[in-house]
């Protein structure tokens, strides 16, 4: 297999340390889609990576593809779709490893291998329990098994920011002479500060005498919430790619979030000087298929996509605003894709000038899932007098995550209130089948689970239920967040309703579905990656 890609560039280390370009490599769809209770369908990744593609990431990090069939096979139809972004899969160091990878990126017009092992002590001591002899070896060995497949080859020092630096030097040289065009030094664990990190990359590249024959690459952990600031400070010690995830999705606080590296570098131009490819108009949109998705809500005041990131509440900041928006805004809302919230449509809107709407919310569904969502919309209008934008996106995110689940909420009844107990009576599709069951509880939420689990018996347990309001008003939609966690997995499910408990059912039985999916697809944890 031959592929081309960015390693003319990168062969050429001259044109690497010189350029001022960066380019961003999204691992949403790995890194971040291993985080506990974020697994997407094979539909879902399609999904993000058609938009990755389209919003002018570079390097598109599809999935493990030895972690599992669907994996595999998700990395390659990624690959096949793929249109201007280089596909990469994520390998470890073993050629079985690297050769499933290669198979699976293959019909990307632009492939890479990503391949990695742990450099610092205590994981070559604890996790590999391999001499540091036996891993300069395979990253030799891995790097030239994975060239032998593509030009294009990145090598990865797992726990990088705690390896000793001789040792790191004597890895990355090694990685480089084997033929890897990217080198990344990792912060697994989320350790390093920006001026350690920064430093890092200086030494590394002054020490390592073939360092110019490759790109750098930063790849930060959150779990001092240095992540970005640790991303810019390995730019500035001379990295040339960012490795992030869409609203930093990732493994325990997440990973380094790509809208706000986007537009930090954006806004700060004076005092980071560095371009990238990506078109900042599609952060939101982004933003909002990713936590649809993944079914991870994005907290109201993050950077960039929080729902109050430009919101001006203070009587102070407000009066400044009218006068002038540069007193208190720094970034303007268009600049990444936020609309002002308007009045959309009501129940005499039809069908075009719905899937109008959508559009330009972003969201493109297919016949089915339009049918449904045109459905639910009509009844919203119904029982709500003013429909927002922001209702429809949580309608359209709830279909969107729900597609093609087993089982969903017919009817539910509840008897509530002062007397007890609250008693549920639900209704649910099983597979076609419609089954009806009962139960009491404490309270309604509780009543509506027990029934639900009448119908479909687990032993998942609740580790989450949030409930918020999508809208303001009491007519407004509830959004429900409910996670489940069973024998150590864990899956989050979403619903939206006026109703807050058939919001509530909605969103346990999408979790309960995303749960039996996981129990399907579970990834041994020897396999997970940092
Ligand atoms: O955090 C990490 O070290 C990783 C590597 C596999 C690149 O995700
Ligand atoms: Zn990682």
């Amino acid at each position: 297999m031959t592929a081309q890609n960015t390693g003319t560039e990168a062969n050429n280390g001259a044109v690497a340390a010189a350029t001022d370009h960066v380019r961003i490599f999204d691992t949403t769809l790995r890194d971040g889609e291993q985080s506990p209770g974020a697994s997407m369908t094979f539909e879902e990744k399609l999904q993000v990576a058609a938009l990755l593609d389209e919003m002018g990431v570079d390097i598109i990090e599809a999935g493990f593809p030895i972690a599992s069939t669907g994996d595999f096979e998700s990395v390659q139809e990624i690959a096949r779709r793929s249109r201007n972004s280089v596909i990469a899969g994520l390998s470890r160091a073993s050629f079985k490893d690297i050769d499933r990878c290669a198979e699976a990126v293959k019909p990307a017009a632009q492939a890479r291998i990503h391949t990695f092992i742990s450099t610092s002590p205590i994981h070559m001591k604890y996790k590999l329990q391999m001499e540091p002899e036996a891993v300069l070896q395979h990253v030799s060995d891995s790097v030239g098994r994975a060239r032998n497949w593509v030009d294009d080859v990145e090598w990865s020092a797992e726990d990088g920011t705690r390896t000793e630096f001789e040792f790191l030097c004597r890895c990355v040289e090694a990685a480089i002479k084997a033929g890897a065009t990217t080198i990344n030094i990792p912060d697994t664990v989320g350790y390093t500060t920006p001026a350690e990190y920064r430093e890092l990359f200086k030494r590394v590249r002054e020490t390592v005498p073939n360092a110019d024959k490759a790109i750098f690459s930063v790849h930060c952990h959150n779990d001092l919430g240095l992540a970005v600031a640790n991303s810019l400070a390995g730019v500035e010690g001379g990295a040339r790619q960012i490795e992030c995830t869409i609203n930093g999705l990732g493994e325990r606080a997440g990973n380094a979030a790509l809208e706000e590296i986007v537009m930090a570098i954006r806004t700060r131009n004076d005092v980071l000087p560095y371009t990238c490819s990506v078109n900042p108009q599609y952060m939101m949109r982004a933003s909002k298929l990713v936590s649809a998705v993944s079914n991870f809500p994005v907290q109201y005041n993050k950077a960039i996509v929080g729902k109050n990131a430009f919101a001006h509440e203070s009587g102070i900041h407000q009066d400044g605003m009218l006068k002038n928006a540069e007193t208190y805004e720094i970034m303007k809302p268009e600049d990444v894709g936020v609309k002002a919230t308007s009045l959309v449509m009501g129940k005499h809107s039809g069908r075009h000038a719905f899937r109008e709407k959508l559009l330009e919310l972003g969201f493109e569904l297919g016949d089915n899932a339009f049918a449904d969502a045109f459905r639910r919309f009509k009844d919203l209008a119904d029982r709500k007098k003013n429909v927002y934008d922001e209702d429809i996106e949580a309608l359209v995110e709830d279909e969107i995550s729900t597609q093609g689940e087993m089982s969903k909420v017919i009817a539910l009844t509840v008897i509530a209130g002062t007397g007890g107990p609250q008693k549920a009576i639900i209704t649910m599709d099983v597979d076609g089948q419609h089954i009806t069951k009962e139960a009491n509880g404490d309270g309604p939420v509780d009543a509506t689970f027990r029934a639900i689990r009448e119908v479909q018996p687990h032993e998942a347990k609740l580790a989450l239920y949030q409930v918020n309001a999508v809208t303001e008003g009491t007519d407004a939609q509830a959004e429900v967040s409910v996670r489940l966690q069973e024998d150590g997995r864990i899956a989050t499910g979403k619903g939206a309703d006026t109703d807050t408990l058939v919001a509530s059912a909605r969103a346990y039985v999408s979790a309960l579905n995303k749960l039996a999916l996981r129990q399907k697809q579970t990834m041994p944890d020897a396999l997970k990656a940092g």
